[in-house]
């Protein structure tokens, strides 16, 4: 028997979101039903009701999320139900040729669950095979990691999606170390986890570039040592001033524009590296000469979920929020209910949150 539950779908391109039943089937094999217990409303989210992502509407939206296994389908022996699980949006095949070469991180066959959740008997597209602004979610396996039960959901979850993706970003993708600077564009919740990233990882030089004086303020508690206002200066100027006239190590752009980008491409030092984890519409493009990517050497690489392997990543970073050694509780900006994602998608686009979460 199928469930029956509330989910927040978006129906149509650029309309706003409603609350509906849905259908989640009981798991099959490989699966597991999830009762989702929290889940942040992400960029991404937003992205997707806008048409951004695809046009396969309609979509069950929501990503990053916490809850409990209620059942598990055949075939699966390393979660039972009761067991506390944040979910992923990269569960790793074991078989790809990335896999096979041993970066799992990189696989290119990650997959979901195989069975369709439906409304009004349409197939539901979840937001990257997700889908938890539901009551219940079917997911495959190995998309739910367990970790420590003592962590709040609400703060759990966010290691599901833009906390990863932005300490990732720092830590994994554009391998900050100690002594190095990093500039970071954009700094909501993403970007605040990059700062986050590059202070634990032990950057000396954090730079965070936001147009929001606010998101500036909120980015020094997460460990911006200077912070820049680019709708004021020149943020490559006045990054290469902060840097004895050089540019940053690593320069992160999480926003997913083409300005943003080439601010942070210009941005940086000799030999150095810029990462691109915000995600851009398929429309935009940038133009950049050739011989600057040759002549200032070093690297431009994309940051897919932070290259993060969530079996290894998850339980490590719960232990070490757990110890106070992770600022999380600083993300959640607010703790709202199902019927009031539209409403954060406003204040989100308004700049006034960082992470509202869905509780459930
Ligand atoms: N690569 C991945 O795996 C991954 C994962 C999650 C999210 N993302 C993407 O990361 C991006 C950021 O997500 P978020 O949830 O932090 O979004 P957000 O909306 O909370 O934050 C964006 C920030 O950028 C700032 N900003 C906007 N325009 C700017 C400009 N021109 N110059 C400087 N700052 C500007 C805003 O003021 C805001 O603080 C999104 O594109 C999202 O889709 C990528
Ligand atoms: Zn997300
Ligand atoms: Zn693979």
């Amino acid at each position: 028997m199928a469930h029956q539950v509330k989910g927040v779908i978006a129906g149509k391109k650029g309309e706003p979101v409603s609350i509906e039943m849905i259908e989640v089937p009981n798991p099959g094999p490989g699966e597991v039903l999830i009762d989702v217990k929290a889940c942040g409303v992400c960029h991404t989210d937003l992205h997707y009701r806008e048409g951004a992502i695809n046009d396969d509407f309609p979509f069950l939206l929501g990503h990053e999320a916490a809850g409990f296994v209620e059942e598990v389908g055949e075939g699966v022996d390393d979660l039972a139900s009761g067991d506390f699980v944040i979910l992923n949006w990269r569960a790793v095949c074991g078989h790809c040729r990335s896999c096979r070469r041993g970066r799992p991180w990189n696989c290119f066959a990650t997959h979901n669950a195989t069975q369709k959740m439906k409304f009004d008997g349409k197939e539901l597209s979840p937001a990257l095979g997700i889908g938890a602004f539901a009551e219940k979610t079917l997911v495959a396996a190995g998309q739910a990691t367990k970790v420590n039960p003592e962590a709040k959901p609400e703060v759990a979850g966010l290691i599901g999606c833009g906390v990863m993706a932005g300490l990732g970003a720092a830590m994994n993708t554009g391998q900050v170390s100690r002594g190095d600077s990093v500039a970071v564009f954009g700094c909501g919740g993403v970007g605040d986890a990059a700062i986050e990233g590059s202070r634990l990882a032990g950057a000396h030089t954090i730079i965070a570039v936001d147009i929001d004086p606010t998101k500036l303020e909120w980015a020094k508690k997460f460990g911006a040592t200077h912070v820049i206002d680019s709708s004021k200066v020149d943020p490559v100027d006045a990054i290469r001033e902060i840097t004895d006239g050089n540019g940053v190590d690593v320069a992160i752009e999480a926003i997913g524009l083409p300005v943003t980008y080439e601010q942070a491409f210009y941005s940086r030092d000799l030999a150095g590296t810029v990462v691109l984890v915000g995600v851009p519409n398929p429309e935009m493009k940038i133009e950049l000469p050739m011989i600057e990517i040759f002549g200032r050497g070093g690297t431009l690489k994309s940051s897919w979920y932070g290259d993060c392997l969530p079996s290894r990543d998850f339980p490590m970073l719960i232990d070490l929020y757990l110890q106070g050694r992770l600022e999380l509780d600083l993300f959640v900006s607010e703790t709202i209910s199902l019927n009031e994602v539209e409403e954060a998608f406003h204040k989100m686009e308004r700049g006034e949150v960082l992470r509202s979460v869905v509780i459930l």
